[in-house]
């Protein structure tokens, strides 16, 4: 009855983690959940207020397909001021239901049948089902940890062919949370030059989740503005604005490939939602000192996982720049046995860690990166040292 693309549609792994971790805590246990990819704290009140009043003043019909032109103006000024970028709210921006379907339709709107999307790994779960989904190839470029698990030029280019179409580019990584600097972006787009047929696409939804003193991660327009009238940017309030259930994405780029995006929506979701759209354009013009408490707190939660995780020295932990992911290596303590079984892959001991121990976790294999696992501190520190505390068990289990 299935056509053949649904038959090759996989479901998305974290949720069905968190679906299983939801039947466990249904059934009484008390499961610690690390796979959220969403923020634990409120969307700020001047957001959530904006739509309340959006409900209570009757703003409650189709808007324009590729949104208002108020948020589309909000958004162009918010880009500008974080990356002194110019959009035209007019021409060259439009919002979707999430980010997820922007990034979605970008890629139905670039790819056709066999062409190739290059997609550096670990990379987004969704990713790579997404390119797929628009007939294309995923290209996948293994970045192992001797390069921080980033692109580098020489990977990158070795795998560019005249068959490649889009660069689906993400900083600060989701599973990784690192982030690219100018230098290594610079170096990119050096490569970038050689294939004048390669789009951009980049996924920038945590770029103002950062750690360190920048306040925006480094973007591949600011150094390589040649790449502009080719390069398609992602982002969404889910993250720093907290508003995940919301459902606000956007794209910016070339008239051309925005109206594109435009219609692509406009004939499958229609426009996203009015009540979401004002809620998203106070967000944009009132969240800084929010987004600065934000990045306070996830920084003190980090540096409290990083000192709990000392006490289990066979994980490997790579501090990250941004986002709210920890991605750490678990390959020393694989290889041994767990109830007379071997546990030798970071999918079995998440599934071990989860049925035994109720912590749930997303294994590497799902983000194309066997022996690692990613760990979500988008929740609090006691209930995450917690978590620490039941993988140290485990391991101590392990013979
Ligand atoms: C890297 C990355 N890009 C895009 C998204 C999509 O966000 P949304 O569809 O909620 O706007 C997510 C959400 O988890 C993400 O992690």
């Amino acid at each position: 009855m299935l056509s053949q693309k649904a038959q090759s549609l996989k479901s998305s792994p974290t949720l069905a983690l968190v679906s299983k971790a939801k039947d466990l805590i249904a059934q009484g246990h008390d499961v610690i959940s690390l796979t959220v990819g969403e923020p634990d704290w409120e969307t700020y009140p001047a957001a959530a207020q904006a739509g309340i009043d959006a409900i209570r003043s009757g703003f409650t019909k189709y808007t324009a397909a590729q949104g208002t032109i108020e948020l589309r103006r909000a958004i162009s000024e918010r880009t500008k001021l974080d990356l002194n970028l110019d959009y035209n709210p007019q021409k060259e921006i439009t919002v979707t239901s999430g980010a997820k379907f922007s990034i979605f339709s970008a890629l139905q709107v670039l790819c056709d049948v066999g062409d190739e999307v290059i997609i550096h790994s670990p990379y987004w779960v969704s990713y790579p089902t997404m390119a797929e989904l628009a007939g294309a190839v995923p290209k996948i470029i293994f970045c192992d940890e001797s390069v921080n698990f980033k692109l580098t030029p020489e990977n990158f280019e070795k795998n560019l062919n005249s068959k490649s179409k889009v660069f689906l580019f993400c900083s600060p990584s989701n599973p990784t949370g690192f982030v690219y600097s100018e230098s290594e972006l610079k170096a990119l787009a050096e490569v970038l030059k050689k294939f004048p047929r390669v789009c951009v696409i980049t996924d920038d939804m945590y770029n103002r989740l950062m750690f360190n003193k920048v306040k925006v991660a480094p973007h591949i327009l600011q150094v390589a503005p040649f790449l502009k009238d080719r390069t398609v940017v992602i982002n969404g309030g889910s993250k720093a604005y907290s508003m995940t259930g919301w459902r606000m994405g956007w794209a910016m780029g070339p008239e051309k490939i925005i109206k594109a995006i435009g219609d692509f929506a406009s004939q499958s979701t229609g426009a996203p939602s009015s009540i979401s759209q004002k809620a998203a354009e106070v967000a944009l013009k009132t969240s800084e000192p929010d987004i600065e408490k934000t990045n306070a707190m996830l920084k003190s939660r980090l540096e409290s996982a990083l000192n709990k995780f000392k006490e289990i020295p066979q994980f490997k932990i790579y501090e990250p720049d941004g986002a709210f992911y920890l991605w750490i290596n678990i390959e020393k303590a694989l290889g041994k046995k767990y109830k007379d079984v071997v546990v030798s892959t970071s999918a079995q001991f998440g599934q071990i860690l989860l049925e035994d121990y109720f912590v749930a976790t997303v294994p590497g294999e799902e983000f194309g990166h066997a022996g690692y696992l990613r760990l979500s501190f988008a929740i609090e520190s006691d209930r995450f040292n917690q978590a620490v505390d039941r993988m140290k068990s485990l391991i101590l289990g392990m013979v």
